[in-house]
């Protein structure tokens, strides 16, 4: 291997201090508490509502990131989520129920603005776990959903701009107006763009359930499905334990079932962040491509982690950066929480 790798378990680094023992930062909360990706401070207050209200935790968590797939402004999601290589929203989602165990899943989805809700269907109305494409579509057709053109405006000008500056060898001739430099910017961000929200709850039962939906990465090849769909690596939630979920570059979580690890880990008695660290660690050590790492041999992508556990104690961590953030609802208000890191 091209380079070498020190333990960095006794150095992990939150955004708010660096170098202090990780569980004594982590405050037990009592009652329903409810977290999500830095997207997410409405969803976990609607979802905390619905909570407040007597809603199951699955429930809940599927109106809260309801409100960021429909929202046109979010181009990581649902309508409005930047479209794949041929200009087409392809949505991956999946929810899981702890008091019964239960999952569902939709991959690859076109045309349908909420997938969290195809995939609560697959859950509660077929004997599988996950449909992709076409069938996908057909099952929440039967089911009344409509089928809808997801390609918003902005969409579709930021996907236009990115095909026509592929290559200077086709037959594209990008405009190059002074009007399209917010758009190349869009471009450069929208490229380097894993977004996705994940969200999990606990409700006044004490019962636990997650969600995680996405448009997955903006241009992919057509068919792509990423991490979100995929239990044990989107997300995971055992109702004895805790919940954990993610958001980054899918193909690395596909590969180290990352959801499910952290809740392993939890139930062996880690704290959420530290589990969560323990995944970014694990991915990390699993980069082994030279493409995938930077010059200091550490991944070049980021992978973000969220979690909590039975106790309601909550907790994230990614690979890259100081700066990153959760949504976290509680009966002490909705809040940011930093996330903890393992490479500056
Ligand atoms: N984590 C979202 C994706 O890779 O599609």
């Amino acid at each position: 291997m091209s380079h070498s790798r020190v333990s960095r378990r006794t150095f992990l680094k939150t955004g708010a201090s660096a170098l202090v023992p990780l569980t004594a930062r982590a405050a037990r909360r009592e009652g329903p508490v409810v977290i999500a990706s830095a997207n997410g401070a409405a969803c976990v207050a609607e979802a905390l509502r619905q909570i407040q209200e007597g809603a199951d935790a699955l429930d809940a968590v599927i109106a809260g990131v309801n409100l960021v797939e429909a929202d046109p402004n979010d181009t990581s999601v649902g309508f409005g989520g930047l479209p794949n290589a041929d200009g087409v929203v392809q949505l991956d989602s999946a929810v899981m129920h702890g008091p019964t165990g239960r999952a569902g899943g939709v991959a690859a989805l076109e045309g349908v603005m909420y997938p969290s809700r195809v995939a609560r269907l697959v859950l509660q109305r077929t004997d599988h776990v996950l449909l992709v494409a076409n069938g996908a579509q057909a099952f929440a057709r039967m089911h009344g959903f409509p089928i809808e053109n997801l390609l918003t405006e902005r969409a579709r000008e930021i996907w236009v701009r990115w095909r026509e500056n592929l290559s200077n060898r086709d037959d594209y001739l990008p405009p190059h107006r002074p009007e399209d430099r917010n758009i190349g910017e869009d471009i450069r961000r929208s490229y380097d763009h894993w977004g996705t929200i994940h969200c999990s709850g606990i409700d006044l039962a004490g019962n636990i359930s997650s969600v995680t939906t996405t448009s997955g990465l903006a241009f992919k090849i057509p068919g792509r499905v990423g991490d979100s769909p995929i239990i044990g690596a989107g997300l995971y939630c055992d109702n004895d334990v805790g919940a954990a979920g993610s958001t980054g570059r899918g193909e690395a979580n596909l590969e180290n079932l990352a959801s499910f690890l952290i809740v392993e880990r939890m139930r062996q008695g880690d704290s959420p962040q530290d589990a969560c660290l323990y995944a970014c660690q694990r991915i990390a050590d699993h980069t082994r491509l030279r493409r995938l790492l930077n010059d200091q041999g550490e991944p070049a992508f980021n992978v973000s982690f969220y979690a909590l556990n039975k106790a309601g104690v909550v907790g994230g961590a990614r690979i890259r950066g100081a700066g990153g953030r959760m949504a976290v609802a509680d009966a002490g208000g909705t809040r940011m929480v930093d996330l903890a890191y393992l490479y500056a």
